[in-house]
Formats: structure tokens, C-alpha cells, sequence
């Protein structure tokens, strides 16, 4: 006989201290309707442990001596990690050529060599794989020095992002010829070669840890599609400053096509290229006592 646990109850108090410790460590922001949501995925976690109320669960994210890890778990379950190669085509696309060729020109002219580029919020590794393909189509980058920089606050999809083996879903918009010329089939799946992994490192990173942020070093480019939707106004605010100072001046920032900087800052300049518009970190920009004017 099957015997199903019943499910525990969230009352409003419990949500609101869930919610703000969630917010307070990653910046995901539920609101009251999500209170289901909350009560749904945080539950298991709850019969994991034996706990009887959100209350207990609450204080044991807080003090618990395995609190790290149970807050990984919580992690996991509240991220949306929906992703897949060559998302958003029409963007790829200007990356290719147009940025690219811009960033070419403006490298030569300073006599470097070099590339980082920053996937932040890469989820399962799609989208830092796909960066590196499409660089490894340009011939005129095989001399160069080129990484790309996959980031993300979820430990279970960083595992997949690093083992870089895939099923269908991942392929919904990849045309055959790019999945036979980087990909080899293992057991009815799909394994990224080692040129692509080769240019690229996986990394554990929280977009709020301002601190470890600034170790990544400066980057030419940082894609942030579709993380930035998660976060409120402040969380988006305090996101996209860190990008502004991470880029090199003149560097682009790749959000995702429902997201854009309209109230959250007037730091970047707007390129309209022809398939798509981008951010652009000024070459020159006023630094105020406040912050970026
Ligand atoms: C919907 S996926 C987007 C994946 C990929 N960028 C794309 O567009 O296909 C959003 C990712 O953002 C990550 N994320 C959410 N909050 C984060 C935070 N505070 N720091 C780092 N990553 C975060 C989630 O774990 C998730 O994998």
C-alpha cells in the first residue's frame, strides 16, 4: 500500500521569513502568489529533515551545522534553469557579426590578442558551449587567447554544465550540421568535444557576491540572458552594476530579449545593430561620489 505524506502547510508569517532569506542570500524575488510555489518545492525539503512546521525549517536554514548545504538544496529547487543551444538566434547572430568584428578592430588597434567572455546565470552549459562554438567558426581567433566563463548559483546544473552531455531538449534550435561538427553521440546522448570544453570553465558564482565578483577579472563581453527577470528592481540594480564594472570599457552586455536596462541604469549606451540591440559600456564614462551618473 502506498502511503502519501501529507502536505505541510506555509501560514503567512513563515512565507514572508522564507522569502526574505531566499531574497537576502540570491536575490530571487517571490512574491505573495508564490506562496504554492514555495510551499510545494521547500516541502520535500521538510520530510527530507523530519520538520513538522516552515518554522523548524526556517530556523535550521539559519543555524544548523549543515545550514551550506541544505541552502544548496533550497537553491536548486527555486531556480529555473530552462535553457538551450543557440537561444535566441537573431542575438547570436549580431554577435557574430557585428560585435565580434568590432571587438576584432579595437583589439588589433591596441595590439592584444585576447578574449573573455562571461556567461553569467549559464544554467546547464548551453549557452557558455554555444558562445565557444561560434568562436571556434572564426578562423582569425585561432591565434588569439580565448575563455569563456560559465557562472551559475546552482551547484545540481553546474554538474551537468561540467559532465557536458545532452539530451533532445538542448537541441530544439541547432542546426544538425553544427550538432555533428561539435558534438559526439555517447549511450543516445550527446557529448560537447573537448575543442568547445577546452575554451571553457565552469565555475560556482552568486551574481550578489560582489567580493568574488570582482576576482573573475575583467571581461570583454558578458552574456546575462533570462537571470535577470528573477531578481526585483534593487536585486536587477545591484546585478548590473557589478557587470558595469567587470567590463572592459567599450564591452557589451547580452541580456535576454524580454529584459532591458530602462530604470535600472543609464551607465551603458544602446547599439542598434540589425538583428537585435545591445549594451555598451562607454569608453568613457563620469564617475560620481554616489556611483555611475
Ligand atoms: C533561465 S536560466 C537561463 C540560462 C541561460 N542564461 C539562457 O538564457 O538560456 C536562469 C539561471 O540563472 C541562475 N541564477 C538565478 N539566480 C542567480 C544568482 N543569484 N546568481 C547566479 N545565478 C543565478 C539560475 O540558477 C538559472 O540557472
Amino acid at each position: 500500500m502506498l502511503f502519501l505524506s501529507p502536505d505541510i502547510k506555509m501560514n503567512p508569517d513563515e512565507f514572508r521569513l522564507l522569502r526574505d532569506f531566499v531574497y537576502q542570500h540570491c536575490g530571487l524575488n517571490f512574491t505573495e502568489d508564490s506562496k504554492y510555489l514555495l510551499e510545494k518545492r521547500l516541502g520535500k525539503r521538510l520530510q527530507t529533515h523530519n520538520l513538522k512546521t516552515f518554522k523548524d525549517y526556517y530556523y535550521f536554514l539559519r543555524y544548523n551545522p549543515n545550514k551550506d548545504q541544505e541552502l544548496t538544496e533550497v537553491i536548486d529547487q527555486l531556480t529555473t534553469n530552462e535553457t538551450y543551444f543557440f537561444r535566441e538566434d537573431f542575438q547570436l547572430k549580431t554577435f557574430v557579426e557585428d560585435i565580434l568584428p568590432e571587438v576584432r578592430k579595437r583589439k588589433e588597434i591596441e595590439g592584444k590578442k585576447t578574449l573573455r567572455i562571461w556567461s553569467a546565470g549559464c544554467s546547464s552549459g548551453e549557452e557558455p558551449y554555444t558562445i565557444a562554438m561560434l568562436l571556434l567558426s572564426q578562423p582569425w581567433l585561432q591565434s588569439w587567447k580565448v575563455e569563456v566563463v560559465g557562472t551559475d548559483i546552482s551547484q545540481r546544473v553546474l554538474h551537468m554544465a561540467r559532465e557536458g552531455v545532452y539530451g533532445e531538449a538542448s537541441f530544439r534550435s541547432t542546426d544538425p550540421q553544427q550538432k555533428a561538427r561539435f558534438f559526439t553521440e555517447h549511450e543516445g546522448k550527446w557529448r560537447v568535444k573537448d575543442e568547445v570544453r577546452s575554451l571553457v570553465s565552469i565555475s560556482h558564482l552568486n551574481l550578489f557576491d560582489s567580493s568574488r565578483i570582482a576576482l573573475l577579472g575583467k571581461m570583454d563581453l558578458i552574456f546575462c540572458r533570462n537571470v535577470i527577470i528573477y531578481f526585483d528592481q534593487a536585486g536587477k540594480k545591484s546585478v548590473i552594476e557589478n557587470f558595469f564594472q567587470r567590463l572592459v570599457p567599450d564591452g557589451f552586455l547580452l541580456l535576454g530579449h524580454s529584459e532591458s536596462l530602462i530604470n535600472l541604469s543609464t551607465s551603458f549606451q544602446l547599439r542598434h545593430f540589425q538583428h537585435d540591440m545591445v549594451y555598451q559600456k562607454p569608453l568613457t564614462f563620469i564617475q560620481s561620489g554616489r556611483g555611475l551618473l
